[in-house]
């Protein structure tokens, strides 16, 4: 057993199958989340990075876990517990199809118009914070569109987070772009970092939870 500080980092989209040929999913990139596992590595974590389907290669030397949706996303979290550091920056689809059809659904089967029945899929950031094996250091993002601040305040509470990444998303800035315009939001302050490579958020998270954790240790 090494004894390395440990890390788990959920990136990218989960897809959601309506059918054995449809799905609803999200435009994230994995960008973020990738860089982030990168960064951690560099600063000598042992890394999970538990991804949605990307298009992107994971960082040399980071333990990569690939799965398809919310709940698949969910389990693969839980089952690397215990470790120091969870960051959550997949773009979890909230809402699942309530049924996934077995067959091709035929258009000839409906008229012109169709309802699909969605249902809440679970929390994996809330499931983490509030595991008995909950991390030292739990960090989410905040991906909003408006009330930025206020609405990432409020997810630091709800979802039992040490460090929330409030993330403007409005007008299409950030899904497959290479820059992300954050602040860092914490219990005892909230830090401004503006518009930078989503290379740089890394590295801002990556110092933010090295400070963090040794005020623990
Ligand atoms: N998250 C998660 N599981 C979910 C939904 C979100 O782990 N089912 C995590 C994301 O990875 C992110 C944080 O929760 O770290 C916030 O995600 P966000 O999409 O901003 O918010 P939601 O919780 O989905 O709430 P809303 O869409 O209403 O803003």
């Amino acid at each position: 057993m090494s004894n390395k500080p440990t890390a788990l980092v959920t990136s990218g989209p989960t897809l959601e199958r309506i059918d054995p040929v449809r799905f609803i999913s999200n435009f994230s990139s994995g960008k973020q989340g990738y860089a982030i596992a990168a960064a951690l590595q560099s600063e000598g974590f042992e890394v999970t990075l538990i991804s949605g389907p990307v298009n992107i290669s994971a960082p040399s030397g980071v333990k990569l876990v690939k799965v398809e949706s919310a709940e698949e996303m969910l389990s693969a979290s839980v089952s690397v517990l215990p470790v120091d550091v969870a960051v959550c920056a997949a773009a979890v689809c909230d809402f699942k199809p309530a049924e996934a059809l077995q067959q091709k659904f035929k258009k000839q089967n409906a008229a012109t118009e169709i309802t699909i029945r969605f249902i809440q899929n679970p929390d994996i950031l809330k499931t983490i914070s509030n595991h008995k094996y909950r991390p030292k250091i739990v960090v989410g993002f905040a991906a909003e569109t408006e009330n930025l601040l206020e609405n990432a305040k409020q997810k630091l509470l709800s979802k039992g987070c040490d460090i929330v990444i409030a993330n403007d998303v409005s007008d299409g800035k950030v899904f497959g772009h290479d820059n992300n315009n954050i602040s860092v939001v914490m219990h005892h302050a909230v830090e401004e970092v503006g518009n930078v490579s989503k290379e740089e958020v890394a590295f801002q998270i990556v110092n933010k939870i090295s400070k963090l954790l040794k005020n623990r240790i």
